[in-house]
């Protein structure tokens, strides 16, 4: 057995206070690839010390001079794509290419923010006194603290490590338990590419006390958080004075109205409901279909579903694993609610016997939208359709959760497009293009349930973890008072 993966404090891979360790299981397995760190209280203590020593020096670098070693990094992944790749497929199942896609949006996401080096643009406003001068300038804020999902073990991390150290912050990740091995691959670029040591600290182990810790100590002044609903609102209750980025569920509904291209939507909802076995945040869990198409397209839909290929990543198949053991109750779980509620299952609805985590694409319709499946995320390949009689009746539905993250409509008409546009609440809506697959140079991120108004990526990424600071340079060489003078 190989030696269990350390945690990276001060620079240095280190083992756990705990002298316990965990293991790493591959989900198409369900076998072990590895052990990390269970760590303890004093091990996030320690990279707390050493991110706060690093902070001073790190915020004092240029930032254009801090964004080399993201460049180096993103370099040094896009050769090492491929080993990267299957070792997402491994970790966490995503099929093989969906892997490569991970890596790339790791390597797009360090490229975009070294980039953002040279910019972290504040501006300037005219002051109302005579000889003053006022602009903003952006600071970074401290110790970050990021605790990141497995669905994306490789791009989502970089979402937050990126901007949070050009912006010039010293980070401390806890990556999830599913998928360490991916973490601990990445820290160790971003060390290669020459970050100096305790700018970037990384702690594996459970959410109790490794997340808790983070999320309640005071010297932590920002909390970058993706993932469930309710850890999101504990976050909220328990992190005090902090800055937070919160991303977390959706709800994700295609619109097919009765002009779309069936076959451009088919391809869609099929991508959206099924890519990466459904466990994304943005993946389409409901299909909201026009009367007048919602026979011939529900029939179309059950062939292709029933065509999909479930199995291992690594060889050539259509849909992954779940995650887990538990991902997999959690699914069959929502498979009895489904069919308790009176919904009817066309196909799928099962697990498969044997090793690995598998969960057959599974479509359901007869669904109203009061249903549990049709408004609580199920993280897994399951999707919900619902027959509406026109558009407005589609907004509504669409609208009718808790959550606002991403959102798709299938329509040939323009008006319908842009009226869609207006009406949809999501952060993200997509037109005659799948719930999933954002640019790492746009704004990602949701409404309602799904966040507290912060976006990750783009050029609003910067605001998650930077602080705007406000100059005033009066050169009157006399008091001037605002308002009054
Ligand atoms: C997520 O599921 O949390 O848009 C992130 C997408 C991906 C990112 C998903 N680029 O589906």
């Amino acid at each position: 057995m190989l030696a269990a993966g350390r945690n990276f404090i001060g620079g240095k891979w280190i083992l756990s206070s705990s002298k316990k360790t965990f293991a790493s299981i591959n989900p198409a397995t369900g076998r072990p690839i590895g052990h990390v760190q269970f760590s303890a209280e004093r091990d996030v203590e320690m990279a707390i010390g050493a991110a706060e020593k690093a902070y001073g020096s790190w915020s004092a670098t240029p930032a254009p001079k801090r964004a080399i070693a993201l460049l180096k990094a993103a370099e040094i992944m896009r050769k090492e794509k491929e080993r990267l790749a299957r070792l997402v497929t491994m970790e966490m199942g995503k099929v093989l290419k969906e892997a490569r896609g991970d890596v790339q949006e790791a390597i797009d996401t360090f490229e975009y923010f070294a980039g953002e080096g040279r910019r972290l643009l504040g501006y300037t406003a005219p002051s109302e006194l005579r000889n003053k001068f006022a602009m903003t300038v952006r600071r970074p804020v401290g110790v970050f603290g990021l605790i990141t999902p497995w669905n994306f073990p490789m791009a989502i991390p970089a979402w937050k490590i990126a901007p949070a150290l050009v912006c010039g912050n010293s980070v401390i990740l806890k990556p999830a338990s599913d998928t360490p091995l991916c973490a601990i691959e990445l820290v160790r670029i971003i060390e290669r590419a020459g970050v100096p040591p305790g700018v970037i600290n990384m702690v594996t182990g459970p959410a109790d006390p490794v997340g808790t810790k983070i999320v309640e100590d005071r010297r932590i002044r920002g909390i970058s958080f993706t993932g469930s609903r309710e850890t999101g609102e504990w976050i909220l209750r328990n992190a005090g004075i902090k800055k937070i980025g919160m991303e977390l569920g959706g709800k994700n509904g295609i619109m097919v109205m009765d002009d779309a291209d069936l076959e451009l939507a088919l391809d869609g909802v099929i991508w959206g409901a099924f890519g990466t076995t459904g466990q994304r945040c943005t993946a389409a869990s409901r299909v909201i279909l026009h009367e007048k198409i919602a026979a011939k397209f529900t029939a179309m839909l059950v062939q292709r579903t029933k065509g999909l290929k479930l199995g291992n990543g690594l060889s050539s198949v259509d849909v992954g694993p779940l995650i887990n053991k538990a991902a997999v109750e959690k699914v069959r779980r929502y498979v009895d609610i489904g069919v308790g509620e009176g919904a009817k299952l066309l196909c799928g609805g099962k697990a498969n016997a044997g090793a690995g985590f598998f969960f057959q694409p599974t479509v359901f319709n007869a669904v109203t939208p009061d249903m549990r499946i049709a408004q609580e995320e199920i993280f897994g390949p399951v999707v919900a359709l619902i027959i509406v009689k026109g558009f407005d009746e589609a907004i509504d539905v669409m609208n009718g959760v808790e959550y606002g993250l991403s959102s798709s409509v299938y329509t040939k008409d323009v008006s319908s497009a842009f009226k869609a546009i207006e009406r949809i609440e999501a952060g993200i809506t997509y037109i005659n293009a799948s719930t999933i697959g954002a640019e790492v140079h746009l704004p990602f991120g949701g409404i309602k349930g799904t966040g507290i108004g912060t976006r990750e990526a783009g050029i609003e990424g910067v605001n998650e973890f930077s602080e705007t600071k406000t100059v005033y340079v009066d050169y009157s060489g006399k008091l001037q008072k605002a308002q009054i003078d």
